[in-house]
């Protein structure tokens, strides 16, 4: 099992102050940087891209911040975002199979721009396409939200598809991060470990809290006493 990683999705952030609220979580313990693209088409907002993800990922090396940006585009079509995103720093970048043409070559063009593809499914998607190219991402992005927008209610329903992603990513007998993203709290997160998922999106949880040390310390333990249990 991997290590328990905690992404902060900076959608809750202070975007006039997007440098430091990044420091301020990673100095607390973030392990990814979760990096929301929409385009008010595959989903009903829209936020930031590219140039953004590059003075970002500027700011965080000049200041010895390690952690990776994790991309996840809500974008339709999605291939053309791909160099770009790439090229600014995205570590991660991951997109939804019904936004391209063709889920193995968009892939392809992601590992093909150096950083690590990952396949992200709505709550309505099935996992077919999981299924199919389990063995070519290095993550697997579950919602338990519909996309589009931060501070939504955690859809129960969507435990029993992680529970199915991580007898499937077993099965094949490869190790990439399961993620689950939308309407993370304390008080569901324990359940969304048990359930198999090794890294946890949070952004109001995180962002809406003054300390965000102890924010994310009280997500770790709750997944420790998870796993333990
Ligand atoms: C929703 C985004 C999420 C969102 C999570 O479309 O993909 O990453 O920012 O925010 P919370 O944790 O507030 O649900
Ligand atoms: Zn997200």
């Amino acid at each position: 099992m991997n290590q328990p990683w905690i992404a902060p999705s900076i959608l809750s952030a202070d975007f006039s102050r997007l440098g430091e609220e990044v420091q301020a979580v990673a100095d607390a313990g973030a392990d990814l940087i979760h990096f929301d693209v929409m385009d008010n088409h595959y989903v009903p907002n829209l936020t930031i891209g590219p140039p953004v993800c590059e003075s970002l990922r500027k700011f965080m090396d000049r200041k010895g911040i390690a952690a990776t940006i994790d991309a996840h585009l809500m974008i339709d079509p999605v291939e053309a975002l791909i160099p770009p995103f790439a090229a600014a720093g995205a570590g991660f970048i991951s997109f939804h199979p019904e936004t391209c043409r063709d889920v193995g070559r968009t892939i392809a063009a992601i590992r093909g721009s150096g950083a690590k593809p990952g396949l992200v499914f709505s709550p309505d998607v099935p996992l077919d396409a999981l299924d199919s190219f389990v063995r070519s991402i290095d993550l697997v992005l579950i919602m338990s939200v519909n996309p589009g927008f931060g501070g939504q209610k955690f859809i129960e329903a969507t435990l029993p598809k992680i529970v199915a992603a991580r007898a499937l990513i077993d099965r094949a007998n490869v190790n990439p991060r399961l993620e689950v993203d939308g309407g993370i709290t304390h008080d569901n997160i324990g359940a969304v470990a048990a359930a198999g998922a090794d890294t946890f999106v949070a952004g109001s949880a995180i962002f809406r809290m003054g300390d965000y040390r102890a924010a994310i310390a009280g997500m770790r333990r709750q997944i420790e006493a998870a796993r333990a249990a």
